[in-house]
């Protein structure tokens, strides 16, 4: 072989041939060549120019003439009503939620029909804060449905302060990025979801030293400037970050970003300071029952303040960059179990729908439901658990059924639930003949 190595011809980066897959186009006698990973951008650029009948060079002007139209179809009232199709409970989550949106986009359109002005308004990023399983994650992934706006989770915890092995924070940008399907014009007003957040708080809180927890703080240091926007740089997925790898640009400025997390004890940071006021709570008995610890969590959580997170342990720079802060409740029993039936996308609903294609009518008994919902209470995950306390009742039921095509009819009680007795499945319109699953 003639070169051991070449420089591309269009990056200018030495690249050694170790296979054929280095040199897919090499001329031998003049050392012109292009490497893998500018023919692979440049394909993606005739890509997207031929899907995109040549919108690339319109360029942000291209979401900025929609601006006008998501605003005029998404006010806060219509994606609060839309939320509700899915979302149980946290009316106060879905209502804030949907004006933070609207605010962003707003903020966004401000921004172009103001080009060169500097009165520029504040980002709307959010913190939200809730139990597990309370409808967090579900509540954005509806919203940017609605929105058609790309939608990224990342966990916060998984992420270290630059320089250290693991995930940079530029990776929360790059998941959005792929989420948008590579396309820097839609991951630049897309929404970003930092999960876990309270993961990455000081450990110690405020009050105690600062070398405490270098390396939790120093994330949050780094998220600093991504929440506000700045041009955060990437190398594509699998490649190693080294100073001459392409890299990708996204300017985060019309990004929302949305922290959010269970914040595991923050009710009692908050009730100290409520308490400080001589606001008591009235819940007096000694050892409060659930329904109590709930109620109280409730009560309180909506009244968390900036200087509770503090306490907490995020850092006020972060604060200050999250003006919107919006709380969940724990969800009891009855909430449980409207979430088993309501949504649009609920979890009966869609048996239902599945065995019908069977020919089959599902019917679960109301004690069932309940049934379900307590054991949920139990596990104390929230809504989490509750569609897989119905899935082991329904795979039997699920494998048993298909080996006929009669109509027929199952009921699922109590008892089934509990795992005392098998689901039964009848002819229809008859009971009397009922056999086991
Ligand atoms: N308030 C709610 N209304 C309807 N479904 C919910 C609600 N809360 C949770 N769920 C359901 O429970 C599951 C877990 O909720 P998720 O949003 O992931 O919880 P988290 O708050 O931990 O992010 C999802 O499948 C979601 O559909
Ligand atoms: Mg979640």
């Amino acid at each position: 072989m003639a070169f051991e190595s070449y420089h591309c011809s269009v990056c200018g980066r030495r690249v050694k041939i170790q296979s054929r897959a280095d040199m897919p186009v090499l001329d031998p006698n003049t050392g012109f060549g292009i490497c893998r990973n500018c023919i692979k951008s440049i394909f993606r650029f005739i890509e997207e120019e031929e899907s995109g009948g040549g919108k690339i060079r319109a360029g942000r002007r291209t979401f900025a003439n929609t601006l006008g139209e998501l605003l005029a179809k998404n006010r806060p009232h219509v994606i609060k009503e839309y939320l509700d199709e899915f979302i149980i409970m946290q009316e106060r989550a879905k209502k804030i939620l949907s004006v933070a949106a609207y605010n962003h986009y707003k903020r966004m359109k401000y921004d172009l029909d103001n080009r060169g002005g500097d009165d520029e308004i504040d980002k709307s990023n959010v913190i939200i804060l809730g139990p597990t399983g309370c409808g967090k994650t579900a509540m954005l992934s509806h919203l940017s449905k609605l929105l058609d706006i790309p939608f990224a989770v990342t966990d916060a915890s998984s992420l270290t302060e630059a320089g250290f092995v693991g995930a940079d924070v530029e990776v929360a940008v790059r998941n959005l990025y792929y989420a948008a399907g590579r396309n820097i014009e839609k991951t630049e007003h897309g929404i970003i979801y930092l999960d876990e957040f309270d993961k990455i708080a000081r450990k110690s809180g405020a009050n105690n030293s600062i070398t405490a927890d270098p390396g939790h703080e120093g994330v949050q240091q780094g998220l600093l400037k991504m929440l506000e926007g700045s041009v955060v740089e990437f190398t594509e997925r699998g490649q190693r970050k080294h100073p001459e790898a392409p890299t990708i640009k996204v300017d985060t400025k019309n990004i929302l970003f949305i922290c959010g997390g269970a914040f595991v004890g923050i009710e009692k940071i908050i009730e100290r300071r409520v308490r400080k006021g001589n606001v008591q709570m009235g819940f007096g008995s000694d050892i409060p029952s659930r329904e109590d610890t709930d109620a109280k969590y409730n009560e309180l959580i909506h009244q968390v303040r900036p200087e509770d997170l503090m306490k907490y342990g995020i850092i006020p720079e972060i604060i200050g960059r999250l003006p919107v802060i919006c709380t969940l409740e724990t969800l009891d029993e009855d909430a449980l179990l409207k979430i088993l039936t309501e949504p649009k996308n609920a979890p009966v609903k869609q048996y239902e729908k599945l065995l019908a294609m069977d020919n089959v009518k599902l019917e679960f008994e109301e004690a069932a439901l309940r049934q379900v919902a307590k054991m949920a209470i139990e596990r104390k995950t929230g809504a989490r658990s509750l569609k897989g306390i119905i899935e082991d009742v329904m795979l039997d039921v699920m494998f048993e059924i298909p080996k006929s095509t009669e109509p027929r009819r199952v009921v699922i009680t109590e008892a089934c639930i509990k795992g005392d007795e098998q689901p039964k499945i009848f002819p229809l319109d008859d009971d009397k003949s009922a056999e086991a699953v």
